[in-house]
């Protein structure tokens, strides 16, 4: 039998010659992604309806020798995805769809209105289909595609911070890839979800206090909170030819918030007066 070595690549060129396209990618989490795709060598598209923000990181971006241009608008508008497909036409076709941006709603049932509840449905549901639709075509044409969806813990659970329509949208994120995953699947198209837990992002800092933060933290059974760039490093990995097997899952990165049930702090510290625990931690 001849084993069949794939030519070594390095961390630097995994998407050499990749067009991607990252949503909201002006701060947090897609601030986060657009860098780690860039450093794996992709031409990345920086949208964000702060213009100031996506111009401000096209800029950091370029200035350290990396390929990214800004989009800005918001994605819910139908002029913004007209651009995103001229811009990924002018650049080849996008080969990689990042669906990040997204927003809270209101914390409880009696404060959602239901403009409050049309928008986060809107932003982070409809917006993904919208773009997921408005590429395909281009992606079809190469053969190829990445659709990477950023979905959230609260997915398969609950949102402490965003209510119910956060909730209800990141749970119809993941059917959603679910279903794009099993339709593309014969044009060579796969579509995954990211489910982060709590990442020290612009938009947590807004919701939270410093001590809500220290707490939440302490919640992890890593002990922190995620940070950008750990999940860019898996959308790497999920855009890369080594994921090409991977399609229609979703993945938590979470420091392992959802393994364990219940309170984690009362957990830990349970598990830490427990000697066998102790002498072996
Ligand atoms: N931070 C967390 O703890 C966490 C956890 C799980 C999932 N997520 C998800 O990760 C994604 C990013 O979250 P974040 O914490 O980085 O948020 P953030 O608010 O810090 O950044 C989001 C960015 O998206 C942009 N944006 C918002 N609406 C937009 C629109 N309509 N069009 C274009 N851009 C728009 C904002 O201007 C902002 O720059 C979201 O989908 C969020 O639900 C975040």
């Amino acid at each position: 039998m001849t084993i069949t070595v794939p030519s070594a690549f390095t961390v630097d060129d995994v998407l050499k010659d990749r067009v991607a396209l990252v949503t909201g990618a002006g701060k947090g989490i897609g601030a986060g992604v657009a860098e780690q795709l860039a450093r794996a060598g992709a031409t990345v598209i920086v949208n964000d309806s702060d213009l100031v923000a996506a111009e401000y990181l096209t800029a950091e971006l370029t200035g350290a020798g990396l390929r990214a241009t800004s989009l800005s608008g918001d994605i819910t508008r139908q002029d913004t995805l007209d651009e995103v497909v001229e811009f990924g036409t002018g650049l080849g076709g996008i080969d990689v769809l990042v669906n990040n941006a997204g927003i809270t709603g209101k914390k409880h049932l009696s404060d959602l209105d239901v403009e409050t509840w049309n928008r986060v449905l809107d932003v982070n549901l409809t917006a993904p289909f919208r773009l997921a639709a408005a590429v395909l075509p281009q992606m079809r044409r190469k053969g190829h595609g990445r659709i990477i969806n950023i979905a959230s813990i609260a997915g398969i659970r609950v949102s402490v911070l965003g209510g119910a329509a956060y909730t209800a949208s990141k749970s119809g994120v993941l059917g959603l890839t679910r279903h794009l995953s099993s339709e593309l699947a014969v044009d060579g198209i796969t579509a995954n979800a990211i489910l982060p837990g709590v990442t020290l992002t612009p938009l947590v800092e807004q919701v939270t206090d410093e001590d809500e933060r220290v707490r939440m933290a302490a919640s992890v059974p890593l002990g922190r909170m995620g940070r950008p760039a750990d999940v860019g490093r898996l959308a790497v990995y999920l855009a890369s030819e080594a994921a090409g097997f991977i399609t229609g899952v979703s993945i938590p990165i979470d420091g392992g918030m959802t393994v364990l049930p219940g309170d984690y702090t009362e957990y830990r510290t349970t598990r830490r007066e427990d000697p066998v625990w102790t002498a072996t931690a």
